[in-house]
């Protein structure tokens, strides 16, 4: 594994379909081989760097190029990065995968349907979204394409924790 050169680990899925989870769990597993990694996350980086944006179109993009470009500092500087965004759209992880670079970038799509993500609700969001306090959310009235290039699908669906984690890493040990 430190063999590996570092690369960007892009995380895409809906809202509760466990992308933070994946890179909490990877993190600590990548360090234990003495790797650094550097996780950003959405709901972080949406409190500080990009406070100023919501959720229309617009603001998604914005939000996806600033953190695509700070996970190539971070890149560049050899952390593995594990980067958590719901990144929604297509023409969204084209951009990201071109900030970061081909080389580098590796889409993976957390999959889990939005009725699971629903009933999982570990942010009590889907509850808001019912009672109408949010708006734009995504896969509701705000667009979620399904990514047409992922380099693996993490079914959080279908496999457990346990076996999302070992066919990431599988699959960056190849
Ligand atoms: S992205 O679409 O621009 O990639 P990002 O991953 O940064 O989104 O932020 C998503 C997080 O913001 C969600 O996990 C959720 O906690 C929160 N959030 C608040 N409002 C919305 C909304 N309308 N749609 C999606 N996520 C929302």
């Amino acid at each position: 594994m430190t063999l590996l050169k570092n690369k960007c680990l892009w995380l895409t899925g809906l809202s509760g379909s466990g992308k933070s989870t994946i890179a909490n769990a990877l993190q600590a597993m990548l360090e234990k081989e003495g790797l650094r990694v550097k996780i950003l996350d959405g709901d972080i980086l949406r409190t500080g760097l990009n406070a100023d944006l919501g959720f229309s179109a617009a603001d998604r993009q914005e939000n996806i190029r600033r953190v695509a470009h700070v996970s190539k500092l971070f890149l560049d500087e050899g952390y593995w990065v594990l980067s958590a965004f719901i990144t929604p759209a297509e023409s969204l992880r084209t951009l990201a995968r071109s900030i970061v670079g081909e080389e580098d970038y590796i889409e993976i799509f957390v999959r889990a349907s939005y009725e699971v993500c629903r009933k999982r609700d570990p942010k009590g969001l889907y509850k808001k979204v019912a009672e109408g306090k949010i708006t734009d959310f995504t896969g509701l009235d705000s667009v979620f394409e399904v990514p047409l290039n992922p380099a693996l699908v993490a079914d959080t669906e279908a496999d457990t924790h346990e076996e999302t984690i070992q066919k990431i890493l599988d699959f960056i040990r190849q």
